[in-house]
């Protein structure tokens, strides 16, 4: 089989990891991929927006399977492309991909269906939620109701963080678009949980559980960021909470989407708080999680492209999975002043010491200049480890981060330990 996968960060990396692992592929493509993925893959240089040009490519090809890792392409349509072709593809419609693209759209959703989030209201006018706030009760928390990157989350304390939120992004316009209509939202308090699942349009493939640390610095402190950090299996994850978020949550997300004739064909990202009155969903994503992937693909044994297939040709079904009984863990090395501003170009050194130690290191910010490989964005690394504990495996990927160096690198030491 051939296979292209879309998209260039950790997670694309560990894609291709776990697919070039399939005895059923011959040849993997990346567009536009990254250093890492090499030679495992090749790299295509088309963007992940360029749908039309990737359909083209995919069509001379005769690519088998397409896997969308970003948000961007499945928002522009990628996948009603590829299927007014005939060809191929993971990945949601361009309408089910709206329980990501429309934070509005999924929370209405979430009240129809009796899906428990927390309560919200949507605002078009920034007078009206300007107004809001001067009735509601702090903290709470404002998002823009379109993509921004993993930047359009506020979570206000007073008042005056409310109003600055909406000042960026109603009235200034920081994420375009996507910032014309906010949702503003209670706060809930609890412990996060990702849990992904494979869905082909009905059937439901649950994958191992994940926790990601999305604050910049140690002691969950400082911005909001794509994910610092990721274990798997989610830690608070027992037998009888799977069942209740199966029950409450997932089965009718994939049931509600369906009836409004949004079948979701792809991955499904619920972004879970465990509160003192069970899961409540904090988002949905359209996509593999980033750094969720990285763990839970560490743990998985058997053959993803089955799975991967299984969903785009409604035979989920028929496909089964063996998941590592350890931990898998991951550290991401960014640059510092990341998720603001960072510098890049700074030469990367280590690595293959660090992978000497038994550790996976997937490339999310690199490139390969003419004297080796430089940093070239904010998350640059995501270090990960499988052990039977959590303690083993992030021993393991903190002792393979000792090897790696490149200037202005930061990390977080307390992947694994800290809790919310
Ligand atoms: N790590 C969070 C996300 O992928 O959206």
């Amino acid at each position: 089989m051939k296979i292209l996968i879309i998209g260039s960060g950790g997670r694309e990396h560990a894609l291709v990891w776990k697919i070039s692992q399939s005895k059923r592929v011959t040849r993997i493509f990346a567009a536009p991929g990254n250093p890492g993925m090499m030679p495992l893959a090749e790299r295509i240089d088309i963007k992940p927006t360029s749908i039309i040009e990737l359909a083209d490519f995919a069509q001379a090809e005769k690519i088998d399977l397409t896997v969308v890792g970003p948000e961007q392409p499945l928002a522009l349509g990628i996948v009603d492309e590829f299927n007014s072709r005939n060809l191929k593809i993971f990945g949601p419609t361009q309408k089910a991909a709206m329980i990501e693209t429309s934070k509005s759209f999924a929370k209405e959703f979430m009240r129809k269906n009796n899906i428990p989030t927390s309560e919200f209201k949507v605002f078009v006018s920034a007078a009206e939620a300007l107004d809001h706030f001067s009735r509601a009760q702090f903290p709470l928390v404002v998002k823009a109701d379109g993509l921004a990157a993993g930047k359009g989350v506020y979570i206000c304390r007073k008042k005056e963080e409310a109003v600055a939120a909406i000042h960026e992004i109603m009235l200034e316009g920081k994420f375009g678009k996507s910032g014309e209509r906010v949702v503003v939202e209670d706060f809930l308090s609890g412990q996060e949980m990702s849990f992904m699942c494979v869905c082909d349009g009905r059937r439901i493939f649950p994958l191992a559980t994940s926790m990601d640390y999305k604050k910049a610095l140690e002691g969950d402190k400082g911005p909001n960021t794509g994910g610092m950090g990721a274990i798997s299996p989610a830690p608070q994850l027992s037998r009888e909470l799977f069942n209740q978020i199966m029950k409450s949550i997932i089965q009718p997300t994939v049931a509600g989407l369906k009836f409004e004739n949004k079948e979701f064909k792809g991955l499904l990202y619920a972004g879970l708080m465990i509160t003192r009155d069970g899961p409540q969903v904090l988002e949905f994503n359209a996509r593999f999680g980033d750094p969720e992937s990285q763990v839970v693909l560490m743990r998985l044994k058997s053959d993803l492209v089955d799975i991967l297939e299984g969903a785009a040709d409604e035979n989920l079904f028929e496909v089964a999975a063996d998941w590592d009984e350890g931990v898998a863990g991951c550290v991401v090395l960014a640059a510092k002043g990341y998720p603001q501003k960072y510098s890049s170009g700074h030469s990367i050194r280590g690595l293959e010491r660090a992978k000497s130690l038994g550790v996976e290191v997937f490339h999310a910010g690199t490139e390969l200049a003419a004297d080796g490989l430089v940093t070239a964005g904010g998350r640059v690394l995501n270090v990960c480890a499988t052990g039977p504990s959590l303690k083993e495996a992030m021993a393991k990927v903190y002792d393979g981060i000792s090897f790696i160096t490149f200037d202005e690198m930061i990390f977080r030491r307390d992947i694994g330990w800290s809790r919310k």
